[in-house]
Order: structure tokens, then sequence, then C-alpha cells
């Protein structure tokens, strides 16, 4: 099955999708591109703080809105947890963590400020997921500009698996991001690809990359291998 498992395409609760029409909308155009499932990942940070009861309702209408729709891709229920002092440890008290394909979680950096981490040590942190016996993945680090090689691969070395975003590569976030993202991607460290959905640039942007004779699926070989597990 061809599952994106990072996407904001819930409508009105982060800076994804803002309507249930503009989540429909970008759904379709994912189903047009071959992905069959698509995990909703909103954000849970001190910004937007979302937990199950605010995540669930608001899933339910995108999922009702699809069925109606043939063959709309099927939705799967997640979240992108950032690693912030705000969120982070009530989501692990409270037991908040949905779990991607019964297994993985997104735990996300500050994408511009470092110090929004606080007084969390992320290594400590992925332990603590690890413990729980599910794996996390540290979505899109080609986009973390103050994340050294030697801490990325610190992560590595403790089973973080790495993400990194189609339109890294389609330069959706710049050519530092897409420097980046290919470098990671060369180096043999990033397991899986996803979109990280959010509006209708996105679709554009990795649209004309598509159209540029790129792959969803193909780019990458050890994602497509590790989407079968
Ligand atoms: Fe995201």
């Amino acid at each position: 099955m061809k599952i994106d498992f990072h996407s904001h395409i819930l409508p009105g609760i982060d800076d994804g999708a803002k309507t249930l029409e503009e989540s429909v909308q970008l759904a379709i155009a994912m189903g047009n591109w071959g992905f069959e499932r698509i995990t909703c990942t909103p954000h849970i940070t001190k910004q937007y703080r979302n937990t199950p009861q605010t995540i669930e309702p608001v899933f339910r209408q995108l999922q009702e809105a699809l069925a109606s729709i043939e063959g709309a891709p099927e939705i799967a229920m997640s979240a992108e947890y950032r690693l912030n002092p705000e969120t982070w440890p009530e989501v692990l008290e409270k037991g908040w963590l949905m779990p991607i394909e019964d297994r993985y979680i997104l735990m996300e950096f500050p994408i511009n400020d470092p110090g929004d981490i606080g007084w969390l040590k992320p290594v400590e942190e992925f332990r603590k997921v690890i413990a729980l016996g599910l794996t996390p993945i540290l979505p899109h680090p080609e986009r973390y500009f103050y994340l050294s090689h030697d801490e990325l691969m610190k992560y590595v070395d403790e089973g973080v698996m790495i993400q990194s975003n189609y339109g890294s590569f389609a330069g959706l976030y710049g050519p530092e991001a897409q420097a980046n993202a290919e470098r990671v991607l060369e180096e043999g460290i990033v397991s899986f690809l996803a979109t990280d959905m959010h509006n209708m640039k996105y679709i554009r942007t990795i649209g004309s990359w598509l159209d540029k004779g790129n792959s969803l699926w193909d780019s990458v070989p050890r994602f497509v291998r590790n989407q079968k597990h």
C-alpha cells in the first residue's frame, strides 16, 4: 500500500488546510499521485495545542467527506509531536501518542529557533519513545539548519529513523534545504519520504517536480522497501 504518513490536511487545527473543502482538494490531489492512505499528522506544539480530543472530530469529518468520493484515498490519524516543554511532556504523561501504522512517532524539532526545545534533551526523549516499543521518526532534518551532521548521526545511532520531504527536493523550502536533503539522501540515512502536505502550493511545487520526470516511488529505493514493512 502506498502511504503518505506526514500531512497537515485536517482543516483548521494547525497551519495546514484551512477549510474542509481545501482538505478534500488536497487529499484528492494526493490520491491522483497514487497515495492510497494518508496519515493526518497535525502539529502538537506550543502554538497548536492539539490533543487526540481536538484531532478526532475533525478527522471523522474529513473521513466522512472522503467516503462519498469514488477512489479517494483513505485517511489515518496521528500527529506530529514537537519537542518543546510546553506540550511534549504532557503528551507522554497523558498517553497522547497515536502511532503511525501502530509503530512510528513523528518527533519534530523547532524549525527556526533551537531554543524552543528548552530543557528537553532529544536523545532522552527518543529513548522514552523507544522504551514504549515505538520507533521515533525525525522529520525533515534538512530543514533544521542549526542541526549539525554529528548530532543527526547520534540520533540515527540511537535508532531514530529519518524522513525527508518531497518538497525539499522540489525546492519548496529554498536552496539550502534542497542541498541538505540531497546530502542526507546521498548518505543513505533517509528511510522515508513524505509530503508534509500543508496547502495547494505543495501540490503545485511537488507536482511540477514530478512533471520534470521525478517519481514519488523510484527516487528513493530504500523508502519503497521500508514502506512494505
Ligand atoms: Fe509537518
